[in-house]
């Protein structure tokens, strides 16, 4: 067991986008590189925890000291996290899971008809991953948003049952999908918000587990 404040806790991470397939060679997917999620799984390493990583489809290493789990789909993802959820600290959910799959995807590559001009795919609903998942300690959720960031990321907190949400304007410069940086606005379910200026992944990653550490010690105190 490694030293630190999160020594012996067990922290669940999920990074990356996922991959829906709409043949066996073409999928639906986003611009999410894992960044976010993989500096998650590093502070929280370095901070002692066990650290669970569920990865989507992403190009990046596995930091050393963690145990990952390679996804592609969302339904994938749920099995994966609820697993992992099962004996958690907490669960912080960076990845970017699609909110719909292509509704059949076909057993074959796509061809194109001779004259075709258009090709109509229809998408379903996944499932929303950490609606699903009860538990999982203190329960941590992103917004990746492109406007009314403030509106959008207090729905999401009791439609998810959050302890808080990390809100990322991700058209906002240095922010967002595949950038090195992220600028984010904390809210939390107690109404409280915090802003925060631009700054390293790595760092933002240190915000968040400063926060899931006073909420746990908050609930064991006696
Ligand atoms: O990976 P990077 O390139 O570093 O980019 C980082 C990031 C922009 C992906 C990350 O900072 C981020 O914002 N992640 C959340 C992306 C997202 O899916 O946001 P959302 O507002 O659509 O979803 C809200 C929350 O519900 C998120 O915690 C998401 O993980 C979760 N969710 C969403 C859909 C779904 N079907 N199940 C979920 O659990």
């Amino acid at each position: 067991q490694r030293s630190g404040d999160l020594s012996g806790r067990r922290i669940v991470v999920s990074a990356g986008g996922t991959h829906e397939p709409i043949d066996p060679v073409r999928f639906v997917g986003n611009r999410s590189t894992g960044k976010m999620g993989f500096a998650i799984a590093e502070a929280a390493r370095d901070r002692g925890a066990f650290v669970t990583l569920v990865a989507g489809p992403v190009a990046l290493e596995t930091p050393w000291g963690v145990h990952r789990v390679d996804v592609q789909t969302v339904r994938e993802m749920l099995v994966a996290l609820e697993q992992a959820a099962a004996d958690s600290d907490a669960i912080i959910m960076a990845a970017a899971p699609a909110d719909f799959r292509p509704a059949s995807p076909a057993d074959h590559k796509i061809k194109k008809a001779p004259g075709q001009e258009r090709l109509v795919i229809e998408l379903e609903q996944n499932p929303d991953i950490i609606a699903s998942i009860p538990g999982g300690g203190i329960r941590v959720g992103f917004a990746a948003e492109t406007r009314n960031l403030a509106e959008y990321a207090r729905q999401k907190l009791p439609a998810k049952r959050l302890h808080f949400i990390v809100a990322n304007d991700v058209s906002a410069p240095g922010s967002g999908f595949g950038t090195e940086t992220n600028q984010v606005v904390i809210f939390h379910d107690d109404g409280r918000v915090e802003e925060f200026p631009l700054l390293s992944k790595y760092a933002v990653a240190h915000l968040i587990l400063d926060r899931v550490l006073e909420r746990l010690a908050a609930r064991e105190r006696p």
